[in-house]
């Protein structure tokens, strides 16, 4: 069957990245069975063959109107399509979708009607924010990280920038590159409403949310560099397990240390 990769290089490339971090996701052990989902943000390099496209699947509708997603383009993972598949072969384990122009339902164009993953509410509620807000960003993950997911079992680590000030002070590099920090959602059930508005909200202050007992969703320019921050923080976590298990509270950088850094890399918080 033909692919509309085929004559398309730049979505080939794109769609090729999302397969490697899902090949990442799944070695990290982050992506059991299902779990988790990607979507990317592909609307700029759509051609006129794929505009064209005639819908193969009947209008769905998101549940939410999203008026900054009129006409775009996404590639989403499958609903219960396993991350370990997509690796090899994204296109029969996610579909790309267009947003109507009512702006509240989508179909899906290519390659096969693979329907979208249940987090689309969320997942298209982040990047509505995203054009809102004139960011650049293309990518959105969510997935689920096992130290990080452990760490929101603990109450204390659920207020407001506990989690973020512990993680960035276990090595200087996630405060480098993680700058904004790890934003907390309460509990909420997945897939719902609730979760995609609260998830928004918090896009405002963070590039890394956490859904409480859950996982994390990560926004960024692109896929790798969601992955990343995801990853950074996920090494701070097991830094962090490390020490304990080894029987100390580690001491982390301090707070002179820490302000050190932020003034050196002219970090935004
Ligand atoms: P999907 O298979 O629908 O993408 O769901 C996975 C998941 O992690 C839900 O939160
Ligand atoms: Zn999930």
């Amino acid at each position: 069957m033909k692919s509309v990769l085929e004559n398309n290089p730049v979505l080939a490339k794109q769609v090729a990245e999302v397969a490697e971090v899902a090949g990442y996701l799944w070695q990290k052990g982050w992506a059991e069975r299902n779990g988790g989902n990607i979507t990317i943000n592909i609307t700029d390099v759509i051609d006129d063959e794929i505009r064209s496209l005639k819908p193969i699947s009947d209008k769905v509708q998101i549940g939410i109107c999203l008026p900054n997603l009129k006409g775009c383009y996404f590639y989403c993972k499958g609903t219960n399509k396993r991350m370990r598949d997509l690796a090899r072969w994204p296109m029969e384990n996610g579909s790309i979708i267009r947003i109507c122009s009512d702006c509240s339902s989508y179909e899906i164009v290519a390659d096969q009607p693979v329907p979208p993953t249940s987090e689309l509410p969320s997942h298209l509620s982040m990047h509505n924010y995203l054009i809102g807000s004139g960011s650049s960003y293309k990518a959105a993950i969510h997935t689920h990280p096992i130290d990080l997911v452990a760490m929101t079992h603990n109450p204390a680590f659920l207020k407001k920038d506990v989690l973020t000030n512990l993680l960035w002070s276990m090595i200087p590099e996630t405060r480098a590159f993680c700058p904004k920090g790890l934003g907390i959602i309460p509990y909420a059930l997945p897939s719902s409403l609730e979760l995609a508005d609260a998830t928004v909200k918090e896009l405002a202050e963070y590039d890394v949310v956490m859904w409480e007992k859950h996982g994390v969703c990560a926004v960024g320019e692109n896929v790798m560099e969601a992955f990343d921050m995801v990853d950074t923080l996920s090494k701070s976590a097991q830094i962090y397990m490390t020490a304990k298990s080894m029987g100390f509270e580690p001491t982390g950088m301090s707070a002179v240390k820490m302000e050190e850094l932020k003034v050196a890399f002219n970090l935004p918080k």
